[in-house]
């Protein structure tokens, strides 16, 4: 049997607004499945080997449920158009270079470097519409020990002709071919993602939902993210009370159903996540780069809706997901000042927890670092930061979350693999 044993200040989030911490604690493992934290090594793992990183902290990794790979070219730039003239103006060009595969084995290859060196070990993604490029996003995901789940898009309305499209039976036909090649991958599944309403024809909707049905496939996309997006579904499907609708009328609606954004989803759109147990994916980077407004996370909480964070890159400017559980406290602190100071900010252990442990949930985790939850964890190091008096853990862990250090993040696991060692 495999063990596995981590030392140094072992912090976690086991719930909503509440960290665990245990200083000089042992984070065990046998086989890659968390067997928990303890204050002294249990006896049966004595003389096993630890691996001790002295006053360093060990933390969960991170999940982000919200990223398109095909924009990581596009990071940092190109982000002065609302979200429609956006999509047209830099996102379906910079997606469009993967149809070439040897520009999607460079980009992809580094892009996944870089999230695992960044200590995110889970994801949804959205690839682009081609199926060579998506199989070559998942191998090299699956390669730098990244978990969770990719799609190859389809859109076969509204994109952009003559650079980056597909009919309804290329759609179709391509995404029966991905799903047929996407079977050699252990830790990266599909994801079925009909990139939004107004790329999808209701036919294509149609298929997708009775798709996700037959081989029991989880769904991604976006929903209420922008006012004229909203409008235009409301133009294509005027028989729709609300956006959400034009998802739940093909099967596309259900409890392994993840949607980006939400910003403008009232208090219906919102109950009927909540009651089809539909993951919310917040993007705070995002909804403040192409001014799509500030989402309610404060309000989704109380109202026990699944929240999760998502770095949504490219119209998110940061992959790196300490940048965007910062992102997130700030996004709620505007949130609170728009609604005349009565909805509470997130806290830091409060977005740390949705950073971690929410998109955990999403792949049947426990909160922290629970007994039965695969081994991700990374080990963060805060010793090139000035140390002017001595702080507690949390208040590292909450430096960790606002300054960037390079080469900070030593060493991480995902499923139980030790997937990055610092160079
Ligand atoms: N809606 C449809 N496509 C996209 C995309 O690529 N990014 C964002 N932020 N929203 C979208
Ligand atoms: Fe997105």
């Amino acid at each position: 049997m495999a063990v596995t044993i981590l030392k140094g200040t072992i912090i976690s989030a086991p719930e909503l607004g509440k960290l665990d911490i245990t200083e000089n604690g042992y984070l065990v493992a046998e086989n890659g499945v968390i067997q928990g934290v303890f204050p002294v090594l249990p006896e049966q793992y004595a003389g096993a080997n630890v691996e001790d990183y002295g006053d360093a902290l060990i933390l969960q990794s991170f999940a982000d449920l919200h990223l398109h790979a095909p924009q990581y070219p596009m990071l940092g730039m190109g982000m002065d158009l609302p979200l429609l003239d956006w999509l047209n103006a830099y996102a379906f060009p910079t997606e469009a270079r993967f149809a070439d595969p040897d520009y999607a084995r460079e980009i992809y290859h580094k892009l996944a470097k870089e999230l695992v060196a960044g200590g995110t070990t889970r994801v949804c993604m959205f690839s682009s519409l081609h199926t060579d490029a998506t199989l070559i996003l998942m191998d090299e995901l699956e390669k730098a020990g990244v978990t969770g789940y990719v799609g190859k898009v389809n859109m076969d309305r509204n994109a952009a002709p003559g650079v980056l499209e597909e009919t309804t039976e290329e759609s179709k036909r391509e995404t029966l071919r991905w799903l047929d090649a996407c079977g050699d991958f252990a830790h990266v599944k599909p994801m079925l993602t009909p990139r939004f309403t107004p790329s999808c024809t209701n036919e294509l909707m149609a298929f997708l939902g009775k798709l996700a049905a037959e081989r029991d496939l989880p769904v991604q996309s976006h929903l209420s993210e922008n006012d004229a997006e909203i409008e235009w579904v409301r133009q294509l499907h005027p028989d729709c009370q609300q956006y959400w609708e034009t998802y739940a009328k093909y099967g596309l609606w259900n409890d392994r159903t993840v949607m980006a954004h939400c910003v403008w989803s009232d208090e219906r759109e919102r109950k009927a996540m909540r009651d089809a147990g539909v993951t919310v994916v917040h993007c705070a980077d995002s909804n403040q780069n192409i001014c799509s407004g500030v989402a309610p996370v404060r309000v989704m909480l109380n109202e026990g809706l699944k929240v999760a964070l998502g770095s949504d890159i490219a119209g998110g400017d940061h992959l790196n997901m300490f940048d965007v559980v910062a992102s997130a406290i700030r996004a709620s602190k505007a949130r609170r000042i728009l609604d005349s100071w009565e909805t509470d900010f997130l806290t830091v252990p409060e977005g740390w927890y949705l950073g971690t442990s929410a998109g955990a949930a999403y792949f049947g985790e426990q909160p922290g670092f629970a007994a039965g939850n695969p081994l991700h964890a990374m080990v963060l190091a805060d010793d090139t930061l000035p140390q002017p008096h001595p702080l507690t853990p949390a208040e590292r862990l909450e430096r960790c979350v606002y300054l960037r250090q390079p080469g900070a993040v030593r060493a991480v696991w995902s499923a139980g693999r030790k997937v990055f060692t610092a160079g």
